[in-house]
Parts: C-alpha cells; structure tokens; sequence
C-alpha cells in the first residue's frame, strides 16, 4: 500500500492579486512503517502539504496516488484510512468524556457503540492512558499533554493507515515531547506517518524519510542518514540543524576530527576527547 505524491503544487487565491504560490513540484511516497518528516521553517508550506494530502486543499499541479490509482475526491471523506491531526488538537476536544470524545470518529464511521467503546479504549491505552481511569474524565480537566494524547488517540481510533499530523509536539514539556515521539514510532510500525515539525531533535533519529521545504519547493528529501552526513540543506532551507550536528560542524571546521556525525551526545563526546588526546600527543586519531 502506496500514498504517492507526483510533482503537486498548489497556488493560494489563484486568479486574484493575492495568489501565492505556497507548493510546487512535491513528490514523495509513503508507505505503512514509514515515518516522513516534513521539516523547513516557518511559511515553507508544510501545513499546506498536509491539507493538500488530506483534500482539504485541491492541488492545482501534479497528482495524489493511492496504490498507483489517482484520487481525486479529499481522502479524508473517503474513509480511505487517512487521519489528519492538525495543530494543537486538544482545542478540538468537545465531549463530555474523554471515552465518549475519542468513541467518537469509530461511531461516525458506522461502528456500533460497543465497537466504537472497544476501539477507543484500546487507542487509550495506545497513547498511556489507561481507559479506567481516563475514560470518564472530563477532556476540559487534564494537562496539556495529556489532552494531545487524547487528542492523538480520537484518530488513532479510527485505525488510519496513513497519518499526518502537524507539528504534534508543538507547546509541550520534554515529557511531553518524549511520550509523543515513542507514541508515534510505535504507531509508525503498522502506519505510514507523515510528520510536520520544527523539533528535529525529537524525531530526525527515528525518522525513515525526510524531506526539507523552503517557499514551497524541496531542498531535500532523502534518509536521515544522508542528512547527518551532510546537514548543508538545513541551512539551505534557512534552518538549523540539531544542536549535536551544529556541535561537530564547528568541531570539524576548527580542524578536529570528529569522524562520521553522529546524534548520539555520548559518541560525539567519546570522538571529541579522543581528538583531543590526539591533538595532545601531536597525533591525529
Ligand atoms: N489561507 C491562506 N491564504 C493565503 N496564503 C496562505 C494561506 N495559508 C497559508 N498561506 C501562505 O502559504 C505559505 C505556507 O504556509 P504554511 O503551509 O502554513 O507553512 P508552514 O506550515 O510551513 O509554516 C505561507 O507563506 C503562508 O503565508
Ligand atoms: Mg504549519
């Protein structure tokens, strides 16, 4: 099972003095157990991606795939398995328990209540929060972490097979960051993700795709692996790498040899003081 991207483009306000063009020429391919990271800073369209790849946006150029055959009405309205998560969506809770709020895309789907029940306890477990004691709550009454997850599991529940979601760790704590990064790499084993986000840190080392944006156009899509080796497009896209790649970038640019970059702080601590032993001995490592 295939989601594929064909040089799509997409132009805000055509026709009118205010036409932008926010995408052009994307091509990607998403596959179940794969996780994309769409990353590029702010305005270089990856919110437009993901309402274009959800049909919420009509692309004015290229084509949208599903296993080689085009689609062309929104994919969110198929039932096709495709969830959006949009940013913060615990501003979109609404019911009056957290059980019935996340019941509630199963029960629109057509499930039967006990189906639909089944479901989102199950996606509540999913997420770390056991159904028992959260079922019942209010959504209104839990943190801002917690209602994310919540939020998180409403979709979940509705067993998408592809899932974007927009910049989900946004405005929340290191906890809350770390919970949702190892949330979404377990539902990345069964699910194709397509990740949105500004907190490269969190994800890039768990990543199987990347592609970087700048003013609607593709600076780079490849592995992770490629990227760490060499983070040029980062700064091409007017970003930055993660601080630990930033760390031997100026290592190596001051003439040290930090070897392969690595994002694990320990390695790179290890290649340093054993660069450091070197320079002391008057030998290189
Ligand atoms: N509804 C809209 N009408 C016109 N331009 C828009 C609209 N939404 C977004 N844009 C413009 O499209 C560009 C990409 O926006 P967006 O996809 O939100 O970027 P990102 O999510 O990467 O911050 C920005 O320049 C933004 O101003
Ligand atoms: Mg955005």
């Amino acid at each position: 099972m295939t989601l594929q991207l064909k040089e799509v483009g997409f132009t805000y306000s055509r026709g009118t003095s205010f036409e932008y063009e926010a995408l052009g020429g994307v091509s990607i391919c998403l596959e179940p157990g794969d996780m994309t990271l769409v990353l590029g800073p702010t305005g270089s369209g990856k919110s437009t991606l993901l309402r274009v790849i959800a049909g919420l946006l009509r692309p004015i150029d290229g084509s949208i795939e599903m296993d080689g055959i085009r689609v062309d009405a929104p994919l969110l309205e198929q039932g096709s398995g495709l969830g959006l998560v949009f940013q913060n969506p615990e501003y979109q809770l609404f019911a009056e328990t957290v059980l019935q709020d996340v019941a509630f895309g199963p029960m629109n789907m057509g499930y039967s209540r006990e189906d639909a029940s089944r479901l989102a306890r199950h996606a509540l477990e999913s997420v770390g929060l056991p159904p028992d004691d959260f079922g019942p709550r209010s959504p209104f009454a839990m943190s801002g972490g917690e209602a994310r997850r919540v939020a998180l599991a409403g979709i979940l529940a509705m067993k998408p097979r592809f899932l974007l979601l927009d910049e989900p760790t946004a405005a929340l704590d290191a906890t809350g960051r770390a919970r949702v990064r190892s949330i979404l790499q377990e539902v990345s084993a069964e699910c194709g993700l397509l990740v949105a986000t500004h907190d490269v840190e969190e994800f890039l080392g768990i990543a199987s795709q990347v592609l970087i944006l700048d003013q609607g156009r593709v600076v780079f899509c490849g592995t992770p692996e490629a990227l760490i080796r060499d983070p040029a497009p980062f700064f091409e896209a007017g970003t930055q790498p993660p601080e630990i790649l930033r760390t031997q970038l100026l290592a190596k640019a001051n003439g040290i040899d930090v070897g392969e970059f690595s994002l694990d702080p320990g390695t790179v601590a290890v290649r340093l003081l054993a660069a450091r032993s070197a320079s002391r001995r008057g030998t290189t490592p």
